[in-house]
C-alpha cells in the first residue's frame, strides 16, 4: 500500500489556501509516511492472517483466536474513550464518540436505513443488516447492536459463554500489551502521538486482514460449524473499506494545523504499529506452538 498526495492539493495551492512550497512540504511528508510506516511488516506481511485466511485453523485454535479478538473488542473501548476525553477540538471529540457509541451500540442514523424497513424487531442491531454510515447522532441504541454482543453470540456457538470472552484475565501478554498501547498511545493526551496512533491503525485496518479473517473463517464454518456467525467481521470489513478513503483527507488537513509535529505523528504511528504487530505476532506463535503440541 503506497500513500498519494490528492488532487486536492494541487486545488488548494490554486486557490491560494497554500503555497507551493507547503505543498511540498507535505508531499515529503508522505513520503517520509510511506517509508517510515507503510513498509512496517504488520501492514506488508501479517503472517497469521495470511495463515488463517487458508482456513487451516482448528476449533481450538479458532477458539483462542476469538478469546483474544474479543479482548482487544473490548478493551478498545478504554482507549476510545480516552481519545474521547483527549480530544483537542469538539469536532475531534464528537468523531471519536461516533466510535465509542457505535461500538457500545448506537447503530447509525441514515435515512434509508435498513433498520426501518425492518419489522422483525428481534433483527434489530443485527450486524447482518446495520448500516456502516451515518451518524450516532440520532441514531437507535440498541443493546444487541454492541459490537461485544455480536461477538458473544459468535462465542456461544463454540461453546464460549460470556465470561469466557473479553475480559482482561483472558488476554495473553501480547494480546494486553497490544491493548495497553492502544490505550496509551491512540488516546494519548499529545495530539501528534495520537494521530499518528490513528492513522497507523485505519492503514492497518485498511490493508485487508478482516478479508484475510472472513475467508478462514468461512472456511471453517463450512466444514466445521455451518451456524457460526461471521456478522461481526463483515460488518467491519464493510466499514474498513469504507474508511480507508478517508485517510489521506484527514492527514491533509491535520497537517496544516498550528502545532503539527511530523516527528511525534511518526513515532506515535511507530510505537502503535509495534502494538498492534505484537498481538498478531503472539497469535501466531500460539497457532505454531498448538501445532507441533
Ligand atoms: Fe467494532
Amino acid at each position: 500500500m503506497i500513500l498519494k498526495v490528492s488532487d486536492q492539493i494541487t486545488e488548494k495551492v490554486r486557490n491560494g489556501e497554500i503555497t507551493d512550497e507547503e505543498a511540498s512540504r507535505f508531499s515529503r511528508f508522505v513520503d517520509t509516511c510511506n517509508r517510515e510506516l507503510m513498509t512496517h511488516s504488520i501492514i506488508t506481511d501479517n503472517k497469521y492472517s495470511q495463515w488463517f485466511a487458508k482456513g487451516e485453523a482448528d476449533r481450538e485454535m479458532v477458539k483462542h483466536f476469538i478469546v483474544q479478538f474479543s479482548v482487544f473488542s473490548n478493551l478498545f473501548l478504554i482507549a476510545q474513550m480516552m481519545k474521547v476525553i483527549n480530544a483537542t477540538s469538539l469536532e475531534g471529540m464528537r468523531a471519536s464518540k461516533e466510535i465509542l457509541a457505535n461500538e457500545l451500540g448506537v447503530i447509525f442514523n441514515k435515512p434509508g436505513n435498513k433498520l426501518e424497513d425492518v419489522q422483525d424487531t428481534d433483527r434489530e442491531g443485527d450486524p447482518d443488516i446495520v448500516t456502516v454510515e451515518g451518524s450516532v447522532d440520532g441514531g437507535t441504541f440498541r443493546f444487541k447492536a454492541a459490537h461485544f454482543e455480536w461477538l458473544v453470540r459468535l462465542g456461544s456457538t463454540l461453546d464460549l459463554g460470556f465470561n469466557d470472552l473479553g475480559k482482561r484475565r483472558h488476554g495473553t501478554p501480547s494480546t494486553l500489551f497490544f491493548c495497553d498501547q492502544l490505550s496509551s498511545i491512540y488516546g494519548n493526551e499529545d495530539a501528534n502521538i495520537a494521530e499518528g496512533a490513528s492513522f497507523a491503525v485505519e492503514n492497518w485496518a485498511a490493508a485487508g486482514f478482516w478479508k484475510e479473517l472472513i475467508s478462514g473463517l468461512e472456511a471453517f464454518k463450512k466444514s466445521e460449524q455451518p451456524d457460526l456467525p461471521l456478522a461481526f467481521f463483515t460488518w467491519h470489513d464493510r466499514i474498513e473499506e469504507q474508511h480507508a478513503g478517508h485517510v489521506m483527507d484527514e492527514l491533509e488537513e491535520l497537517y496544516f494545523e498550528d502545532g503539527f509535529d511530523e516527528g511525534k505523528f511518526i513515532k506515535g504511528g511507530l510505537e502503535m504499529l509495534d502494538g498492534v504487530a505484537a498481538f498478531w505476532i503472539g497469535l501466531n506463535e500460539h497457532r505454531i506452538a498448538a501445532a507441533y503440541a
